[in-house]
């Protein structure tokens, strides 16, 4: 049984889930299918990714209120009438009444965020939407968009970053969760350059399990939901296994102190941090 988080919104949110941005078309379904038969309780996909129609498919056959989907309005979509107009057609590619958690999926700057909270609480008013949040959002926007969620009446839920060894933006983190609002860990696994870490495999090897594992555990003793992709069974079956151990508070120590800045998705106009504070600042 996979645990879960309470949102912000009162809704639950698995503590872990199966990322399929990134998975190749022609696995798509076949992944997905295998992931919720293996009993991942989360599907992350975005307007942007262009698959919910294999999303839908994937999850036919399987009991739409033991799946958590997790979706994302693209920035170009963020005034009111595009908010409501992109759900609508979200919700019919999914095949699907509502949809667990719906992202701003990067910083619109140019419009306002009071108008596309507005949006959103119109969604989550009509019952298409549960619980919402943001993606690739700074200290700075993060804290304006609570602000902006609040004043239409809306808890802020979730932020999805890509977070890593090799990427851990302690500061964010922090101030996610002193505004309660749930980080998800996308590109978990930096996609793929964490199984080039010494430090990750050394401690791989004191515990038994892959690079992979100790990786996904990591991030589940920072608080975050992490989204691995996959498109093979054995591996999506492998990160699944992340509840059955535990690392010690040396091992956690010594892989928050991994001295990297790798962004592997850097959006030009996201403003996130540009590189690591020394943790003696904390
Ligand atoms: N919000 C955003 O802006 C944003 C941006 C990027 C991504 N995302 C989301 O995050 C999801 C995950 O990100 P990502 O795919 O870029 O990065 P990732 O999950 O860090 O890496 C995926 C890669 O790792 C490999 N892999 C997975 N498990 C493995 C294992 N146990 N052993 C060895 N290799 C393994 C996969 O290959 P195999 O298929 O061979 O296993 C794949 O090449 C995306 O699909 C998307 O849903 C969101």
């Amino acid at each position: 049984m996979i645990p879960s988080y309470t949102l912000a919104s009162g809704h639950e949110m698995p503590a872990m889930g199966l990322g399929t941005g990134t998975i190749g078309k022609d696995h798509r379904v076949a992944a997905i299918r295998t992931a919720l038969e293996l009993g991942y309780p989360l599907v992350d996909t975005a307007d942007s990714y262009n698959n919910h129609d294999q999303v839908a498919e994937g999850m036919k056959g399987f009991d739409r209120e033991s799946i958590f989907i997790s979706s994302k309005v693209p920035a170009d979509k963020c005034h009111y009438d595009d908010v409501i107009a992109t759900c609508e057609k979200n919700l019919g590619e999914l095949q699907t009444d509502y949809i667990d958690m719906y992202l701003i999926h990067s910083p619109a700057w140019e419009i306002p965020l009071e108008e596309t909270f507005a949006g959103l609480a119109e969604v989550v008013k009509r019952g298409w939407v549960r619980s919402v949040g943001v993606s690739n959002f700074g200290e700075e926007l993060l804290a304006a968009s609570c602000d902006a969620a609040a004043a239409n009446g809306l808890p802020l839920s979730n932020n999805q970053l890509e977070v890593h060894p090799l990427l851990y933006d302690w500061e964010l983190l922090d101030f996610c969760a002193e505004r309660n609002v749930l980080v998800t860990a996308y590109g978990p696994l930096a996609v793929g350059r964490v199984f080039e870490n010494e430090t990750l495999v050394q401690i791989a090897a004191e515990c038994g399990r892959d690079v992979s594992q100790v990786t996904l555990r990591w991030l589940l003793h920072k608080g975050t939901v992490p989204i691995p992709a996959s498109k093979s069974p054995e591996h999506l079956a492998g990160n699944l296994q992340v509840f059955e151990f535990e690392l010690t508070a040396d091992q956690i120590e010594r892989i928050d102190a991994i001295d990297e800045w790798v962004r592997v998705y850097a959006g030009k106009t996201w403003k996130l941090r540009k590189q690591r504070t020394p943790r003696e600042e904390r």
